[in-house]
């Protein structure tokens, strides 16, 4: 296997225009000594997402705010993955949503999907890609299994959560506590594999 390579310190850019997921990111990178710059701040340009997996979408927006900041950047791509639905939403399980963003008729359509169909398998999948400005990069994926249920359940997550029952529990992501499921999620496996690989020890 080859070695991951570690990044130790410095500036970070998190290619994300999105100030919430730069908060958590920022949260989560603070204790390994890194100070966290968005693309955004940066005035970097948002790449289009033309890859046809989670990885290839998040190894080019890392890409693209490494080489253009001539920093390391890390960049993310997440989505719910719905086996009797060929794998659908997927990667456009944003885009489904459409421009107001309304993921209440983005579940309606997931649920329209599976009408008649016994498999209500799904699961949710984050992964994060670190890039150099040199074009080395490290991929990290992390995956919850579980069903989907109807009607959506609970106010307490975003997106596909209210309709999302993780394997073993009865309460959807969004009736789980936001820590609890925060411990948990794709997003928390995919985080931790990435600060083991390439973080190295925390700094306290
Ligand atoms: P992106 O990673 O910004 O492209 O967005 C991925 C989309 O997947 C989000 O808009 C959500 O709809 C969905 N998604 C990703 N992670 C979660 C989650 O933890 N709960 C619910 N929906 C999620």
């Amino acid at each position: 296997m080859t070695e991951r390579r570690q990044l130790s310190g410095g500036r970070l850019v998190l290619a994300t225009h999105n100030k919430g997921k730069l908060r958590e990111i920022a949260e989560l990178v603070a204790p390994y000594g890194f100070s966290v710059v968005s693309a955004g701040e940066l005035g970097l340009p948002e790449p289009e997402e033309t890859g046809s997996t989670f990885e290839a979408n998040a190894v080019l927006k890392a890409v693209a705010a490494a080489t253009s900041a001539n920093l390391p950047a890390l960049a993310d791509d997440s989505g719910v993955v719905v086996a009797a639905l060929h794998g659908d939403p997927g990667i456009y399980s944003a885009r489904w949503a459409g421009p107001a963003k309304d993921f209440a008729y983005a579940m309606k359509r997931v649920e329209d999907g599976l009408k008649g169909k016994s498999d209500r398998s799904a699961y949710f999948v984050a992964v994060l890609a670190l890039a150099w400005p040199d074009g080395h990069t490290e991929v990290f994926r992390g995956e919850v299994h579980g069903n989907l249920v109807w009607p959506p359940r609970g106010e307490k997550g975003f997106g596909y959560d209210p309709m999302f029952v993780p394997e073993g529990r009865s309460e959807t992501f969004g009736e789980i506590e936001p820590g609890e499921k925060h411990a948990m999620s794709h997003r928390a496996k995919a985080f931790s594999q990435l600060t083991e690989a390439c973080f190295g020890r925390k700094t306290g």
